[in-house]
């Protein structure tokens, strides 16, 4: 028998549409979470959640702009809604606009990146947040990238979004720990999904991280015993592309 030791909990995925976010819902699933999952692509959410349905789970798409405090508000509301409860938020919605110096990239694609990468996790910790301390306990794991550790020309927006993201995250770790709320940064190379190609130009696919890898850490990170916490974890491939 499958091993569920996530049952009876509830998680939010952002970006879950596709790529990164969709296989940890799939994976929060198959672990026993009911999972709610958010992006603005309609039929790219209720794909997954009919995955998740077909395999016995429980699942909700809820279509959302991460970047709007409504949309938000509205994804929180109705995971309470429907399952009463959210134990894990994954804030993995992302963009990036590669292949211009920064001096080139239009003022709208410098903001979409950060509102996207940035705000909207403020956005959705804003959101949650005051159910989790209500209940004292929960798990809240960011998605961010090595490229918030190293240089990236021609993705330095994308670079800063990610860097700024870990300070978001070991900060509100620290408000938020005495609560029993958990904060993790999760921060993978390149990644073979649709926003990876501009990034990563000539690197072997066939070596980049698959997105089940991120997965397979998120699952890690969502059943540790809830006494201790992984600030951050670095992800990168065995062989380099
Ligand atoms: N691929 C890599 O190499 C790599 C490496 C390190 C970190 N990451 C990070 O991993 C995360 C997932 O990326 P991915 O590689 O899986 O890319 P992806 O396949 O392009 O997926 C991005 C997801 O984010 C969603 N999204 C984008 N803007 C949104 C918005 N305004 N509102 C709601 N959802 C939005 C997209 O859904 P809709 O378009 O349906 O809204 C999609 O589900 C990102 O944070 C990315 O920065 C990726």
């Amino acid at each position: 028998m499958a091993e569920t030791p996530l049952q009876g909990q509830v998680s939010i995925v952002t970006g879950a549409s596709q790529g990164i976010g969709r296989a940890v819902a799939l994976r929060l699933a198959q672990l026993g979470s009911a999972v709610v999952v958010a992006a603005r692509n309609q039929a790219g959410l209720e794909a997954v959640v009919h995955e998740i349905e077909q395999s016995g789970g429980r699942a909700l798409a809820v279509r959302t702009d991460v970047r709007s405090p409504e949309a938000v508000a509205k994804l929180a509301a109705a995971a309470l809604q429907s399952f009463g409860r959210i134990d894990i938020l994954v804030n993995n919605a992302g963009i990036g606009h590669f292949g211009s110096p920064l001096h080139e990239m239009p003022p709208e694609a410098f903001a979409a990146t950060m509102e996207t990468n940035l705000g909207a996790v403020y956005l959705a910790i804003r959101a949650v947040a005051p159910h989790l301390i209500q209940r004292r306990c929960g798990h809240i794991i960011n998605i961010a990238s090595l490229a918030g550790h190293n240089p990236l020309p021609g993705g330095a927006a994308y670079a800063a979004s990610k860097a700024a993201l870990h300070g978001l995250s070991v900060s509100v770790a620290e408000e938020l720990r005495g609560y029993g709320i958990r904060v993790s940064l999760v921060c993978p190379g390149s990644v073979d999904t649709d926003l990876s190609p501009d990034l990563v130009g000539g690197k072997d696919r066939g070596k980049m991280l698959r997105p089940d890898d991120i997965a397979h850490v998120v699952a890690m990170l969502a059943t540790q015993t809830s006494q201790s916490f992984v600030s951050e974890v670095l992800i990168r491939p065995t062989l380099k592309p």
